[in-house]
């Protein structure tokens, strides 16, 4: 009996552990993609937009992170519509994650997956 209440504690104090978020600069690269995630919606797959909203892959990372920031200020650019309350949904070390991760992908789709129909 006792015995299990020391088990049941140390499950529970480890599942606490796991759910806990962890710190920033622990982030792996398949965090950052999930952190990403939602950006899909809005500006496609991967950061390359089909449509009217910008694409923000391939631009450079400090502009990137520029923008964000921009975005999650209290005073953000002029006409802003969504991503000022996007953006404050996200720590200053998960924007810079964001904006390395979309710096490194290429703006054009990859060559493999062009003309392919
Ligand atoms: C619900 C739709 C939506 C989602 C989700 C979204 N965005 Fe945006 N994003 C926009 C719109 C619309 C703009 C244009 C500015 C505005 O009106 O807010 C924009 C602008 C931007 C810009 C500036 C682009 C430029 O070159 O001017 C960046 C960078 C950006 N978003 C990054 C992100 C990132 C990173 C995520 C995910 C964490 C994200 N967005 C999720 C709709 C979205």
């Amino acid at each position: 009996m006792s015995r299990f209440r020391v088990s049941a504690a140390a499950a529970f104090g480890l599942g606490a552990f796991l759910i806990a978020p962890l710190p920033a600069a622990a982030q792996s690269a398949a965090d950052v993609a999930v952190l990403a995630g939602p950006c899909a919606n809005c500006h496609g797959p991967d950061g390359r937009s089909p449509g009217p909203i910008a694409s923000i892959a391939g631009q450079a990372e400090a502009a990137l992170l520029e923008k964000l920031k921009a975005f999650k200020s209290e005073t953000p650019p002029a006409g802003t519509t969504i991503m000022n309350r996007h953006a404050k949904g996200y720590s200053d070390e998960q924007l810079a994650a964001l904006a390395k991760y979309y710096s490194q992908i290429s703006a054009t789709a990859p060559a493999a997956a062009k003309g392919k129909k």
